[in-house]
């Protein structure tokens, strides 16, 4: 038997179910801050992540599903949403739009990862990105709107970790400081780390290998030295997020793997597992990296199965409001039409599709937890008339064999 790739997962229709509950729950979110749904192709030009999530990070150089389609184009699936998004936001001339453009997504990513709890190579992410605005209050905004999410869905022992990584400016300044403090040490890091240094040296403070973690324990911070600008605009967002009543812990750990970032960066982790379920931050160059003018943005995106595994919620799975059982040619054409009619009114109808006999029909209904069942037989069809039972309580009703009378008795 043919089974699916590694680091994939099959969604059967009850788990589905809940997928749909959650993504209700965070559609609405989305809707009362007015940002309205994009979808953008699976697959983009190879180089957009070079250039857009950066050509040192792990993503680009590990885990992209990256290949030559049959016109030599270097084509990959999309290990991300933003850089998408973004080039549809310049493709589509967005920037003329009211600003801020303010946009949300639910798509399946790909990255080639090890795969382990949490970790899979085809996985969902639900986003949002604010582009067009500086202010610190588009970061509160997007932050508190990620915070909602898992309020609305109830989950708890989630913490949210914030930093910020500053600006190409500061961070330059910073980056000078910071390869001074690791060249003491860079015989004693891992070769990942070794292989960072020169390019991307704040990506060694997020190795999560022991060696290197001790070793980066008293690494100076870039919250030490932020210009005056990002140093403002951090302060903001954090007594803005105070006076929100929300908690959060600054963690100069968090870098993100992703070369876009600048200013704030956050991740809503949860504490059980210590998975981080929500990742994002502000990423003023990207519009411009990509062709634009200069355009500030912010966003994020959760990790659905991630969210998934949190919500324990039960969801009971939608039962036929009616089964309509019949056996024999007029009996079915009756079936048929009172069936096509009452799901057009949005009841939920079963009837046989299998030439099943009066008691396999019976069994079939039971099984299903039909809530009610309506019978037409030679008779019924004759007094255009027949008997709709209550499965549960055994109650019957007498009907006549048009849409009022039977939606009447179904429609609790
Ligand atoms: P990210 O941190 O790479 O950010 O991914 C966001 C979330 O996707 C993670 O926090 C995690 O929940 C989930 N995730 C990532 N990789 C996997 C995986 N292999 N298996 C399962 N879940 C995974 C981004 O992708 C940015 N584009 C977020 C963003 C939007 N920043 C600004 N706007």
């Amino acid at each position: 038997m043919i089974q699916k790739p590694k680091g994939t997962k099959d969604l059967l229709p009850e788990e589905s179910y809940k997928w749909q509950e959650v993504e209700n729950i965070v559609k609405k979110i989305f809707d009362s801050y007015n940002f309205k749904e994009i979808r953008v192709p699976v697959f983009e030009h190879t180089e957009l992540f070079q250039r857009g999530v950066g050509e040192t990070t792990d993503v680009v150089q590990k885990e992209m599903y990256t290949f030559d389609d049959k016109g030599g184009r270097s084509i990959t699936l999309r290990p991300e949403g933003t850089a998408g998004v973004v080039r549809a936001y310049l493709e589509n001339g967005m920037g003329s739009m009211p600003s801020p453009v303010k946009l949300w997504y639910n798509m399946a990513m790909y990255r080639y990862e090890n795969v382990q709890k949490g970790r899979l190579r085809e996985f969902h992410q639900i986003g949002a990105e604010l582009i067009g605005s500086s202010s610190y209050l588009a970061d509160v905004d997007t932050i508190l709107m990620g915070n909602q999410i898992f309020e609305d869905l109830k989950l708890e022992n989630i913490k949210l970790r914030l930093n910020s990584i500053g600006c190409p400016k500061c961070r330059e300044e910073y980056q000078k400081i910071l390869r001074n403090f690791l060249s003491k040490n860079l015989d004693k890091y891992c070769d990942t780390c070794k292989s960072r240094f020169e390019k991307n040296p704040m990506r060694i403070l997020d190795c999560k290998e022991s060696k290197c973690k001790k070793l980066n324990e008293n690494a100076p911070k870039m919250i030490d030295y932020l210009c005056d600008e990002c140093k403002e605009h951090f302060e903001n967002v954090k007594s803005m997020l105070k006076n929100a009543g929300l908690d959060y812990e600054i963690d100069s750990t968090i870098v993100r793997g992703l070369d876009y970032y600048t200013k704030t960066v956050f991740e809503f982790v949860d504490e059980t597992t210590e998975l981080t379920v929500l990742g994002g931050g502000r990423y003023d160059g990207l519009v411009e990296e990509f062709g634009g003018p200069k355009t500030p943005a912010i966003g994020f995106a959760v990790g659905v199965e991630r969210l998934m595994d949190m919500y324990k919620n039960k969801t009971e799975e939608t039962k036929p409001d009616l089964y309509i059982l019949s056996v024999g040619n007029k009996e079915n054409q009756k079936a048929i039409e009172l069936s096509k009619n009452l799901r057009k009114k949005g009841y939920v109808i079963e009837k046989d599709i299998c030439e099943r006999s009066f008691n396999a029909q019976m069994k079939y209904s039971n099984k299903i937890n039909a809530k009610y069942l309506l019978v037409i037989g030679e008779n019924e069809l004759e007094m255009e008339k027949a008997k709709i039972k209550n499965m549960q309580t055994g109650n019957e009703t007498e009907v006549k064999l048009n849409l009022e009378e039977i939606s009447k008795v179904i429609k609790d």
